[in-house]
């Protein structure tokens, strides 16, 4: 009975997929993702099966089946493993901890008098990384105007986008391409004024921000410019206590001639008679 329900699914399935609609759903990895139908009140005497493609190859990986008056549900993908659900009322299937390699198209055929056939093609996304704000001109020695040129830059991930926000509104932007590594974006502003500019990195499940603080970045940077407020601490720390070492000495010496001027006789007639 089993071969043969197989057998005729796969004869009728083939007819059944032409004009099929896709739904396109687009999922955040690691979380648990169900493929909704839409459908409530399944036949309870239906064969369900969900097929997932792999590189132009569908692979079961759901199979559903009442054979005398018994359900037998069988999830038998070593790809899946233990991460599929099915709900025999609704048709839904649940993947738990989805990867993005878990990314393709995965259809449903139902079979009861009829075969159905619906397709849901799933995109899984990595979650954006926030995006870091670098001065461009830092190394440069230049005036503190054009010392300023501030760049956005984020890890590259597929339909990413990549913008700069004038308070609210977008004034330029980047899509990801596939080849960089990191998706770079300078802010096209010579002369960053007070407004607040935010760059902003997303992709269709996840949105990150990071805020450009131009004071920190171009100002307080250029100022304590570390080297230079090293050396200076370094001179402070060495110059004072010679200052205080020089005064000293001199001042010793001042009373060292006063003395020996007075008791200058008296000191070299008790040294020359010391060693008697
Ligand atoms: C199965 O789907 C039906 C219809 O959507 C829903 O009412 C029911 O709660 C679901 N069952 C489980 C176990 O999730
Ligand atoms: C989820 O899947 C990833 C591999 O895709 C695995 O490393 C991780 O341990 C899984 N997490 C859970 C909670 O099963
Ligand atoms: C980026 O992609 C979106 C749609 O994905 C498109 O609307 C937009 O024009 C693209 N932007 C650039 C700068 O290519
Ligand atoms: C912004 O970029 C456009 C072209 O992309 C350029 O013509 C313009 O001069 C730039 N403006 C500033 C302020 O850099
Ligand atoms: C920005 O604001 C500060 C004080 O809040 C002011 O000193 C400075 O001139 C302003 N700069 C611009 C470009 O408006
Ligand atoms: C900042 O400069 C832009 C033009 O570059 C201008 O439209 C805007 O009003 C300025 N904002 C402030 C607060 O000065
Ligand atoms: C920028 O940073 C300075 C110093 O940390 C802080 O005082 C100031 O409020 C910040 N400005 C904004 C717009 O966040």
């Amino acid at each position: 009975v089993f071969r043969l329900i197989l057998s005729t699914y796969t004869v009728s399935g083939l007819l059944c997929s032409a004009g099929e609609e896709v739904v396109r759903l687009q999922e955040l990895e690691g979380n648990t993702v169900t493929i909704h139908t839409g459908l409530t009140g399944v036949q309870s005497d239906a064969h369900i099966l969900w097929f997932y493609r792999s590189e132009n190859a569908d692979i079961k990986i759901v199979i559903s089946l009442i054979i005398r008056g018994e359900i037998i549900t069988d999830y038998d993908s070593e790809r899946f493993r233990d991460r599929l659900q099915l709900n025999r009322t609704s048709g839904s299937l649940t993947i738990r901890n989805i990867s993005r390699e878990d990314s393709g198209v995965y259809k449903l055929h139902i079979i009861t008098g009829s075969i159905s056939v619906w397709s849901f093609s799933v995109d899984v996304y990595a979650p954006v990384l926030k995006p870091v704000i670098r001065n461009q001109a830092e190394k440069r020695s230049v005036s503190l105007r054009e010392s300023c040129s501030p760049l956005c830059s984020v890890e590259n991930v597929k339909d990413l986008s990549l913008s700069w926000y004038e308070e609210k509104e977008r004034i330029s932007s980047i899509n990801s391409s596939d080849s960089s590594e990191r998706l770079y974006l300078p802010l096209n502003k010579t002369d960053p004024n007070n407004s607040t500019y935010t760059c902003v990195a997303a992709n269709p499940v996840s949105t990150q921000t990071t805020q450009l603080n131009i004071t920190v970045l171009c100002f307080i940077n250029t100022v304590r410019n570390p080297n230079e407020a090293g050396r200076m601490k370094l001179l402070v720390a060495v110059l004072i206590p010679v200052l205080i070492v020089g005064l000293l000495l001199v001042f010793i010496a001042r009373v060292w001639k006063k003395k020996s001027k007075q008791q200058g006789k008296q000191s070299w007639s008790n040294r020359s008679s010391g060693p008697e």
